[in-house]
């Protein structure tokens, strides 16, 4: 079994916190594991708990749609979350939780070694970006982090709560995508 797999089974099987005791399932990721690019949400909400797969719900189509704007799709990047556990009622996590929790993510990064990190929403980007992340000010805007390049983006339940939201997100989309094709070079893109 390859590192990745290893990681997996462990993480499928984590007690490092009492999220352990109401999830149904642990949302690990989907997508390529070598991929170049990899998105970071919050947390898994009820239809990612009950499925064990990330962005599945409401908000996982509009990021499906989302992609697709750029000629993307999930088979060529990787979705993970913060926090791989459903917090029960999809409360914030605690800080218990997402200490008890960081140790996978960071595995999957350096097993990864993604070119870029595309954050989505806010406490996705203070964990990985800054913590004193502004994502009204600082969306779309390219940071370099360990030789990374990162960014965040609204979140898509954001976007669903707040239409007004997606013009700003079309752009930061374009520019993502502009980026791809200046530093991935494994990425295909439809157009
Ligand atoms: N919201 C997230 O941040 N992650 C999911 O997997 C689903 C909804």
């Amino acid at each position: 079994m390859g590192e990745w797999e290893t990681l997996q089974q462990q993480c499928m099987h984590c007690r490092a916190c009492g999220l352990c005791e109401s999830r149904t399932h642990v949302v690990f990721g989907v997508g390529d594991p070598n991929a170049e690019v990899l998105f970071v949400g919050e947390a898994p909400g009820e239809r990612e708990d009950a499925l064990g797969e990330p962005f599945v719900g409401r908000a996982g189509q509009l990021l499906d749609d989302m992609l697709a704007m750029i000629g993307l799709d999930r088979s060529r990047i990787y979705i993970t979350n913060s926090i791989k556990c459903r917090p029960p009622q999809n409360r914030d996590p605690l800080n218990t939780e997402k200490e008890a929790c960081a140790p996978y993510l960071q595995k999957q990064l350096q097993l990864m070694d993604p070119k870029i990190i595309v954050c989505l929403g806010r406490i996705s980007a203070m964990e990985m970006i800054k913590p004193d992340f502004k994502i009204t000010q600082e969306h779309g805007q390219f940071f370099e982090k360990n030789g990374r390049l990162m960014t965040a983006i609204y979140h898509p339940a954001a976007l669903l709560r707040d239409g007004d939201k997606k013009p700003d997100t079309f752009v930061d989309l374009k520019r993502l995508q502009a980026r791809i094709r200046q530093v991935c070079t494994r990425t295909k893109l439809d157009f």
